[in-house]
């Protein structure tokens, strides 16, 4: 049957580094309440000027280097991003001409933190569908545009950053042994929209707006919804926590990601985290993590990983993969 392959990995995180005591004199904040409350030190800021498209440039590049294929080799590319350059048109479409693409399609997917595992999935789609052989895949955020530098219990928790992976149709032989993607698990549920938002919009505000959330309501919320998308991805495949060699969450928060693995039974020591240096990235940050554990040599080929996110919505959902 076909697969869907990762077979190049790229990230990119904007130069500026806004660390935990930056922030004195912003909002009445501790490094010490930080760390604590979220396992967040710092988080990468873009410069002035620098867009979501930049970032999305520079890991796309980055990954299509890793997998040895340039823009013609492309059918298409789907850019998760809840941070987009403009309204319209897609930040994909900026990307595809940077990149010297002028064939294929390219289009923006919004499931805010989930986004990645959104795009991902809906590239799996196309390629067992045989619609496309090889699919770039990034998401890319420049939340730092979109927060209320005044909101102490927002501010603090986000980043910007970028990660892609290119995606390609594999012949394999049906089996929970194949590389590539082995079940893929989206949920969302329009009831907690208020929870998690933006308060602004082209055809409501007519503002960009500023993000709003709930904290306690969302990390009540997490721990279950993850759950009940990764024991979807167990049901479908007869694989379980013990199967795993990786864990690669969204990186919105340690506790939650604790609590998640904990629940699950999902040893601490499998537990990919890079929400410590780079804060919630939202749709870039599943990327950035599996690239930093792809690169320096931990997630290797043959292993078991599985993905999962949780976000504004809200939107769930998990993606077991083989390596
Ligand atoms: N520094 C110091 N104090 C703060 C800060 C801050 N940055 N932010 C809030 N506080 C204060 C609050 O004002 C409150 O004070 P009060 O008791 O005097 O009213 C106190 O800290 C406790 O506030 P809580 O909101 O109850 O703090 P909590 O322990 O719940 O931690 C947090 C807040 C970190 C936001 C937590 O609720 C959380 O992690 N929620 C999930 C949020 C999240 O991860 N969102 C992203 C996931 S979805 C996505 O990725 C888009």
């Amino acid at each position: 049957m076909i697969r869907s392959v990762i077979t190049g990995c790229g990230s990119y995180s904007p130069e500026r580094v806004m660390k935990n005591t930056d922030f004195e004199g912003i909002v009445e904040t501790s490094d010490e309440w930080i760390v604590q409350r979220t396992g967040i030190r710092q988080r990468h800021i873009a410069a002035e000027g620098e867009t979501t498209a930049d970032l999305a440039e520079k890991a796309a590049r980055e990954a299509m280097a890793d997998a040895g294929v340039t823009a013609a080799d492309l059918d298409l590319i789907i850019l998760a991003t809840s941070t987009p350059n403009n309204t319209f048109p897609a930040t994909a479409v900026e990307v595809q001409h940077r990149l010297g693409m002028d064939h294929g399609a390219a289009f923006d997917s919004q499931a805010v933190c989930t986004g990645f595992i959104f795009a991902l999935t809906t590239a799996d789609q196309y390629i067992r569908t045989g619609f496309a052989k090889r699919v770039l895949v990034i998401g890319a955020e420049t939340f730092s545009r979109i927060l209320d530098w005044e909101d102490r219990s927002t501010c603090v928790l986000f980043g910007d950053g970028a990660g892609a992976v290119v995606v390609e149709s594999s012949e394999q032989a049906g089996t929970n042994g194949d590389r590539g993607i082995l079940t893929a698990h989206l949920r969302s549920d329009g009831a907690h929209k208020d929870k998690l938002y933006v308060d602004g919009g082209p055809s409501s505000t007519g503002t960009v707006g500023y993000l709003r959330m709930e904290g306690r309501e969302v990390f009540r919320h997490a721990v279950a919804m993850i759950a009940d998308v990764i024991e979807a991805a167990y049901a479908a495949t007869g694989l379980t926590s013990r199967d795993l060699d990786w864990f690669v969450p969204h990186q919105a928060n340690k506790r939650i990601i604790d609590a998640s693995a904990r629940k699950l039974g999902i040893d601490p020591s499998k537990v990919i985290i890079t929400v410590d240096r780079h804060g919630n990235t939202s749709a870039a940050s599943i990327p950035l993590a599996l690239c930093e554990a792809v690169g320096d040599g931990r997630i290797k080929r043959g292993d078991l990983v599985m993905l999962e996110a949780m976000g504004g919505g809200f939107t769930w959902g998990s993606l077991l993969l083989r390596w």
